[in-house]
């Protein structure tokens, strides 16, 4: 079952310009959709694990603009405000401009965490993590 919320009613599309070691590119993301999908269909290789963020495979920069990361399964403020996402469980709010190394990015991003003790917190004794894989948005079944 997908949860609908009122901003998935209308679409909208923006502009999002990556820049990687290994080149710059320029893509349409819509809104309804997860960044990582929308690089994907534009061609362009980009690591990914567990569709779900938590992994930190696709871990990249928000250099400025906008993202709704909610659906990410593992997600802090800390990441936020250090300028982390996760291009698997963010979806555009605005144009952006992204900034990922391959080699790079999950590795600092894994070391921001741990200098907060994050990846502690993700799995509090208890906690059922409500998994979800892939582009549909909502879609839990944990
Ligand atoms: S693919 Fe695992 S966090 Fe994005």
């Amino acid at each position: 079952m997908s949860v609908e919320r009122p901003d998935d009613l209308e679409s909208r599309t923006f502009t999002v310009q990556l820049e990687r070691p290994d080149g710059n590119w320029t893509f349409q993301a819509p809104s309804d959709e997860y960044l990582l999908y929308a690089m994907i269909d534009a061609g362009i290789e980009t690591p990914f694990i567990c569709e779900q963020g938590w992994c930190l495979a696709c871990a990249a920069r928000l250099v400025s603009g906008k993202v709704d990361d909610s659906a990410a399964l593992t997600r802090y403020p800390e990441d936020g405000q250090a300028g982390f996402l996760l291009l698997c469980s963010a979806r555009p709010l605005t144009d952006m401009v992204l900034r990922q190394d391959i080699h790079e990015t999950r590795r600092e991003m894994t070391q921001h965490r741990i200098g907060l003790n994050q990846l502690a917190r993700a799995y509090p004794p208890g906690k059922r993590a409500g998994f979800r894989r892939g582009r549909r948005m909502g879609a839990s079944t944990g």
